[in-house]
């Protein structure tokens, strides 16, 4: 089978086409590097010994897609291109509207036309807002607070028109919850550009001296410690649930599942975690509150072990383990 992969050289992506390629899968990568370096292509060489075709576009313009369909057989596309920054996505909302709707829908649009009704989209935890309870199941109310947010769940309603309208499409949409961790190989991780906005880069570039000090956002939150809970989840296992969805998609439909492990961590677990398994000291400080995070939340990924055959396997010290080893190996 030939995937196309968008965002390909970006965490998720990069993790999954490993997967992919030691499976024995046909890839075709796809990114404009708009948040990810061309040596990833390396990397995720040096791990398979595979060099993927590669095209350096952006999948938001329609004749881009084309191209790539008109020069490649693809049966399934799995597509993780998009931006994915909350905070910048309420200062630029139309360029997360633009490239996010642009994109998902470039891909639909164009695949259809080649006659590929499989789609894998990236999609998030966020669209479930602040849930009343967790842990949070498929079919929780759907609401968002961002604009970033509100790209995800347009893009799942575009593609659940796409199949009420046409019923060839088998789309899978995939809710990811928070993914941590790196390679066990140490030569792909998250790496993004500036200062970091989620919790582990954070932790990391303290870890490695380059920030000074991790900001705890609030400590007086209705949980056990006061700190925001979360369900983070290796991308290993997150890569490894893409494979199992590719690999069930039999069925036309619009197929939803949460992809977390069901487990609910702290802010302050984390930091512990981290000291303990790497050795190594992360100093904070409480601050306030940061705008528009939730208390609580994590999946009730119950529904993905039963369709899919699916369960995240990595524990949190390995989520801090590798985390820190790609700092190590790459960086220091
Ligand atoms: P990432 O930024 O590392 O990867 C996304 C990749 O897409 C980048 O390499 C970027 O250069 C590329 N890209 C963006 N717009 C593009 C375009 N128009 N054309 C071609 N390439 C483009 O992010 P990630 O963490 O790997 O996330 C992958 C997907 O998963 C995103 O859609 C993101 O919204 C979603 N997601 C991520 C998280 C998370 O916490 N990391 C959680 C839920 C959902
Ligand atoms: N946090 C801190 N200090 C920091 C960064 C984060 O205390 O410097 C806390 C947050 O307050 C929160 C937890 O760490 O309690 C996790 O925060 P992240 O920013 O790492 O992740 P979020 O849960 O806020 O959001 C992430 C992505 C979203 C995605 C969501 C669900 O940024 O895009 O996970 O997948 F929608």
């Amino acid at each position: 089978m030939a995937v196309l992969i968008t965002g390909a050289t970006g965490y998720i992506g990069s993790h999954t086409v490993v997967e992919l390629l030691n499976r024995g899968y046909e890839t075709v990568l796809v990114d404009n590097l708009s948040n990810s370096d061309i040596s990833v292509l390396d990397k995720i060489e040096e791990i398979t010994g595979k060099r993927p075709v590669f095209y350096e576009l952006d999948v938001a313009i329609r004749e881009n897609v084309e191209r790539i369909f008109s020069e490649n057989h693809i049966d399934a596309v799995i597509h993780f291109a998009g931006l994915k920054a909350v905070g910048e996505s309420c200062k630029l909302p139309s360029l997360y509207y633009y490239n996010n709707i642009a994109s998902a829908t470039a891909v639909s649009d164009v695949a259809a036309r080649h006659g590929c009704f499989k789609i894998i989209f990236s999609s998030s935890a966020t669209v479930y807002g602040e849930p009343e309870t967790v842990p949070i199941t498929e079919d929780f109310p759907l609401h968002t607070s961002n604009p970033y947010g509100t790209t995800k769940l347009l893009i799942e309603n575009i593609y659940r028109d796409a199949y009420a309208y046409d019923n060839r499409w088998n789309i899978t949409l995939l809710r990811y919850f928070n993914p941590i961790g790196s390679h066990e190989s140490g030569l792909l991780g998250d790496d993004p550009n500036g200062i970091p906005n989620n919790l582990m880069p954070y932790i990391t570039r303290v870890a490695a001296g380059q920030l000074e000090k991790l900001s705890v956002f609030g400590n007086d939150y209705p949980t056990r410690d006061g700190t925001g809970v979360r369900d983070y989840i290796h991308v290993v296992d997150l890569a490894i649930g893409h494979v199992a969805a590719l690999e069930r998609m039999t069925e036309t439909g619009v197929h939803t599942f949460n992809l977390g492990t069901g487990k609910g961590c702290s802010v302050l677990e984390i930091i512990e975690a981290f000291e303990r398994v790497n050795g190594v000291k992360i100093p904070y400080v409480i601050t306030e509150r940061r705008s528009g995070d939730v208390p609580e939340y994590y999946a009730d990924s119950s529904k993905a072990e039963r369709e899919l055959g699916w369960k995240a396997e990595r524990d949190i010290d390995d989520m801090c383990r590798s985390a820190w080893n790609f700092i190590v190996r790459t960086k220091k």
